[in-house]
């Protein structure tokens, strides 16, 4: 059945979903919907390295969850013919975890650690010579009769995946070759993708539907496809598996995502804004105390989808309700607040 709404927006997928996401994960550069400028940086810089008989840069790619930084990494090793590897900022917890990770990888394969920015610093000194002369040092023994022992390393890619930059280290940033952003797809874009989720698992959807999820997916392939499995569940209880506007309509208000897909915790930072801070400006951290929310959480899931949609603005005073944001919630914006005006108005569709 329906789960809770507020798992709709939750940033990592659970095993159960992680499952389904590797059948439908697309599985070539073809296949791989929009994110044009990132496909043809990475193209070119993989044809180039194949030819010169190299290892491809090391690439770094950040974004919002869900907008495919872990495919891309899947796909990127299969082009250069390697093997993947992948782990985590935090799963690597000593100096010695990552040696072994790096020194049991062969020529052209691929590194990925997610959360890269939650490497620690020891471990993320022993990742500098390896990602720029593809060597590690690790110690030997402790106290004065400590020896340093240096290895070689197969010429290999580090790919890194963060949801925050900022977070980086500067001489970490600066190791990476190949830096990509991920955007918001556009909506045709994502109903392609949920076009190509629906052929995969045999959902019946009609086009009006699609677009309907399109715009209700917060221009998110893992919630494009979280929502359509969700609702193909509605589906199957109350209308034969047959996905149109009426099992959306009840399907949505269930699962209360708005038409521009945002959720009750969305809906509840606008709120909180407007009835704790008169629209804001206020302070992130002090949104997330009224909130009982992680700071970080409001920084890398919620805010950036509102920012986009221009609900929300980030100003060097904090957070402010735009005049979309009220309108969106039906409530009428204090009219002497000009600036909030132009700059919904400049972000308005
Ligand atoms: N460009 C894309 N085209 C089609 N499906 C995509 C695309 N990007 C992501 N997806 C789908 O969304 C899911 C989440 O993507 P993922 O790479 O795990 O995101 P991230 O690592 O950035 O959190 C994947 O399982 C995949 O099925
Ligand atoms: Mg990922």
């Amino acid at each position: 059945m329906i789960e809770r709404q507020d798992d709709l927006v939750r940033p990592e997928a659970t095993p159960e979903e992680t499952q389904f996401e590797e059948k439908i994960r697309p599985s070539n550069f073809e296949e791989y919907i929009g994110q044009r400028q990132a496909i043809d940086a990475l193209t070119l810089a993989i044809a180039a390295a194949k030819k010169r008989g190299d290892a491809l840069d090391h690439v770094l790619l950040y974004g919002p969850p869900g907008l495919g930084k872990t495919t891309l990494a899947h796909i990127v090793a299969t082009e250069l013919g390697g093997q993947l590897k992948i782990t985590s900022g935090p799963a690597i917890e000593r100096a010695g975890d990552l040696a072994s990770l790096l020194t049991n990888l062969n020529a052209g394969d691929v590194l990925f650690i997610d959360e890269i920015h939650r490497l620690s610093r020891t471990v993320e000194e022993i990742l500098y010579p390896a990602m720029e002369d593809y060597v590690i040092d690790i110690m030997l023994g402790k106290g004065p009769s400590a020896q340093s022992l240096r290895l070689e390393l197969a010429p290999i890619t580090i790919i890194g995946a963060t949801t925050r930059f900022g977070a980086l280290s500067g001489p970490l940033r600066d190791r990476f070759g190949i830096v990509q952003r991920l955007e918001f797809y556009s909506p045709v874009e994502i109903s392609s993708i949920l076009a190509r989720t629906a052929r995969l698992m045999k959902i019946q959807v009609d086009d009006d539907a699609l677009a309907e999820l399109a715009a209700r997916s917060r221009l998110t392939p893992r919630i494009a496809n979280r929502l359509i499995r969700r609702i193909r569940d509605y589906a199957e209880v109350h209308n034969d598996g047959v996905v149109d506007a009426n099992v959306l309509s009840a399907a949505f208000a269930l699962l209360e995502v708005d038409e521009l897909g945002l959720d009750s915790a969305d809906r509840r930072v606008l709120h909180t804004l407007i009835d704790h801070y008169n629209g804001g400006p206020a302070g992130v951290e002090a949104l997330a105390a009224a909130l009982s929310e992680e700071r970080q959480t409001i920084e890398d899931v919620v805010e950036p989808y509102l920012i986009q949609q221009g609900l929300l603005r980030r100003t060097s005073r904090g957070r402010m309700v735009s005049e979309k944001g009220y309108r969106h919630l039906g409530i009428v914006p204090p009219h002497n607040d000009s600036s909030t005006a132009q700059t919904s108005l400049g972000l308005e569709k």
